[in-house]
């Protein structure tokens, strides 16, 4: 038997119960999915936040503009707003903790913008400038690791801006159709039948490369590197399409250690369609593994989060291949407590 499929050796491991939380996913959404703010006229939209918070931000970037959303989303992963932020942008500041010090500059900042502010965060001092300063605050559930709370710091922003956006409901519906059928695959299925199982086989001992496409699976190829860097402590890297094809390839030339893992999407243009194929071939005339994934559903929304969920279950199997407790993040903590002396 694979040692995937021991749950008893599994359960040593994951100590703090990541697997759990997991598998809580599709029921975490439909909780978020009551979470909305009334948001004021506005002419753009930054989201700031740092890590697990601010990946749902690149959701929304994506998520917007294939929806032909037509006014400007930026995703800001620093202490500073861009210099254009004014009364007109609408700002959501994103802290799980409501500690972090970035998040909690760009909000000050917005706040001297005099820009509608709209807080998410399971308390922190975010939670208490948002009630002093009266802007809008979504108060969130405490007691998760940030990456394992996607679904509270994400499925907000979006469900605020239903109004704009005709079919999000029924797409909601779907992904949550989708995600309690997965979830089971990926829990319960042995290895062999598994693909989270066989992604974190293919990607054990050797360095993870995840590729996504301009503005399509490249911010969930981004949360595939940073949930195998938090979860299962490795190295990962991601890029896009088709950028990766003006620098990244020269690098083929000493691949060994990579594992190729491109995010596909049927939305892809003919163009990039062609790019991927090619990227394939080349990848494995020169010996390199490459793993093709797409995730699934009509809607957009359904395929960007079961594709996120494929990541996160394949960098908690790694985990369990690595024998480490996927929930911890010493190493964060630490950092964050020295600069905080
Ligand atoms: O996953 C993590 O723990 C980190 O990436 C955090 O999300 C990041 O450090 C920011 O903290 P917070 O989400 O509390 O704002």
């Amino acid at each position: 038997m694979s040692e995937l499929d021991d749950q008893k050796a599994l359960d040593r491991i994951d100590r703090s119960g990541m697997r759990e939380l997991l598998k809580r996913f599709p029921e975490q959404l439909s909780r978020a999915w009551d979470l909305e703010a009334e948001l004021p006229a506005f002419r753009q939209i930054i989201v700031c936040g740092m890590g697990g918070s601010a990946i749902g931000g690149d959701y929304l970037r994506v998520y917007l503009a294939r929806k032909g959303f037509p006014r400007p989303v930026f995703v800001v992963r620093g202490y500073e707003l861009p210099p254009f932020t004014d009364e007109e942008t609408l700002v959501f500041a994103v802290s799980y903790s409501g500690n972090t010090e970035e998040t909690l500059h760009c909000f000050e900042q917005a706040l001297r913008c005099r820009s509608p502010i709209v807080a998410i965060t399971s308390g922190g001092k975010l939670a208490g400038m948002a009630r002093e300063s009266k802007a809008d605050l979504i108060s969130i559930p405490k007691g998760l690791p940030p990456r394992a709370a996607l679904g509270y710091l994400f499925i907000p922003m979006l469900r605020s801006l239903k109004p704009f956006l005709q079919d999000l409901e029924a797409e909601f519906q779907e992904t949550l159709n989708i995600l309690h059928r997965i979830t089971s695959l990926y829990a319960e299925a042995p290895e062999e039948e598994n693909p989270a199982k066989r992604l974190a086989r293919a990607w054990h001992g050797r360095i993870p490369l995840i590729c996504g496409s301009f503005l399509l699976t490249d911010a969930v190829a981004r949360r595939w590197k940073t949930q195998i860097n938090e979860n299962a402590k490795s190295p990962a890297f991601y890029s896009a399409l088709p950028e990766l094809h003006h620098n990244e390839l020269m690098g083929w030339e000493r691949l060994k250690q990579f594992v190729y893992a491109l995010l596909r999407d049927p939305a892809e243009e003919p163009k990039l369609k062609r790019r991927f194929e090619l990227t394939r071939s080349l990848l494995e005339e020169r010996g390199c593994t490459v793993m093709e994934f797409q995730g699934e559903g009509r809607g957009l929304l359904a395929r960007l989060l079961s594709l996120s969920y494929l990541g996160d279950w394949a960098s908690f199997y790694l985990a369990m291949l690595y024998g480490v407790d996927p929930t911890p993040v010493a190493l964060i903590e630490e950092l964050k407590a020295r600069l905080a002396r």
